[in-house]
């Protein structure tokens, strides 16, 4: 059986544009960024705005927060009507003030009992599959993942995803492999394992270790399109695909600009003006790009100037003009 591979969801990255490039170059799933259940539970029109797709955008899970069961189920019943995901998943390891201080995200991990109840409201609200996101724990001394793995199962949910690193870590440090690997093996429901994935090899490694079948990536994929194929190719057929030339490389963040641009004008044509990014659609294209171009570079020689030289630039073509300079020194 194949390897299946997700694209983590990440708030601030994960936006339709970064999907539809991953979807474009092999990725099996992707989650939206993080939404308030609260925020769709009021109508929110702000917050819809996080779910919103570009057209070409085909199936992706809606990845939403909070701790209160009667806002998970009525926001599952609104995503349920809106018709447009093909799944949900419940964040249980987000370790920022702003979630945690209302018990959700990894506070969650604190209480495997409403673990297990907004799991099943959200059940309750939908026919689509429920996953929960988590972590091995919230600190070194406070490992939790057992207790809150047995409450997703028990709640109904039909997908678990663990991060192996625990919250006060939050996206950095080693994976803890064993704890993974009793995770998979502890319930029957399929279980996804993430967490310092940056390489065909680490992608090997992760599944020889911890026996899943499923993985996810996150800030690996960032700017890096690439390595889905490139891992599927590494452990389904043992082939090494070689990084993407600088042409390709350019290719694809033109192709990654573009489409954020086509966003940024979706935004506006179906939100009132309110709710729009500030500045003109160039302006908010440049500085959006500007956000996730430097993935593309990391480790290219050259990047901390090209990066304050960007600070100059207001229009597209200068950045474009600026970026192919860039790559030909490369
Ligand atoms: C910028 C950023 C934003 C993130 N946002 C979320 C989020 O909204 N929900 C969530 O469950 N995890 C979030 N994560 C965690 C990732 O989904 C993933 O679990 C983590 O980065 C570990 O995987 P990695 O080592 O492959 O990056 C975020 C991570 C980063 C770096």
């Amino acid at each position: 059986m194949s390897v299946k591979i997700h694209l983590a969801p990440m708030a601030g990255i994960t936006d339709s544009a970064m999907r539809v490039i991953t979807m474009r170059h092999g990725a099996d799933v992707c989650y939206t960024e993080m939404v308030s259940a609260a925020g769709i539970a009021n109508d929110s029109r702000r917050t819809f705005q996080l779910f919103e797709k570009l057209p070409e955008e085909g199936s992706v899970i809606a990845h939403i927060y909070g701790a209160n069961p009667d806002y998970m189920q009525k926001t599952a019943e609104v995503i349920t009507e809106l018709g447009c995901f093909s799944g949900i998943d419940i964040n249980g390891g987000c370790p920022v003030h702003k979630v945690t201080r209302s018990g959700s995200g990894a506070a969650l991990m604190r209480d495997p009992k409403l673990v297990e109840k907004i799991v099943a409201a959200t059940v309750k609200g939908t026919n689509l599959p429920v996953s929960f996101k988590t972590r091995i724990g919230l600190h070194p001394g406070e490992i939790t993942i057992d207790d809150v793995a047995r409450a997703v199962e028990a709640g109904g949910a039909s997908q678990l995803t663990v991060h192996g690193r625990v919250a006060s870590k939050e996206h950095h440090g080693d994976v803890d492999f064993v704890l993974l690997r009793r995770a998979v093996e502890l319930v029957s429901i399929r279980v996804v394992v993430n967490g310092g994935i940056r390489s065909p090899q680490d992608a090997a490694r992760m599944l020889e270790e911890t026996g899943a079948k499923e993985i996810m990536l996150g800030q690996g994929a960032m700017g890096n399109p690439w390595l889905f194929k490139r891992i599927s190719e590494y452990v389904n057929n043992g082939v090494e695909l070689p990084p993407p030339s600088n042409e390709e490389l350019m290719r694809v963040l033109a192709e990654h600009f573009q489409l954020a641009m086509q966003f940024q004008q979706q935004i506006r044509d179906n939100y009132p003006e309110e709710l729009w990014p500030t500045g003109d659609p160039e302006q908010s294209a440049v500085s959006c790009f500007k956000r996730f171009m430097f993935h593309y570079f990391r480790g290219m020689r050259g990047v901390t100037d090209l990066r304050r030289q960007m600070n100059e630039y207001k229009t597209i073509s200068d950045v474009m003009a600026a970026i192919s300079q860039y790559i030909h020194i490369n």
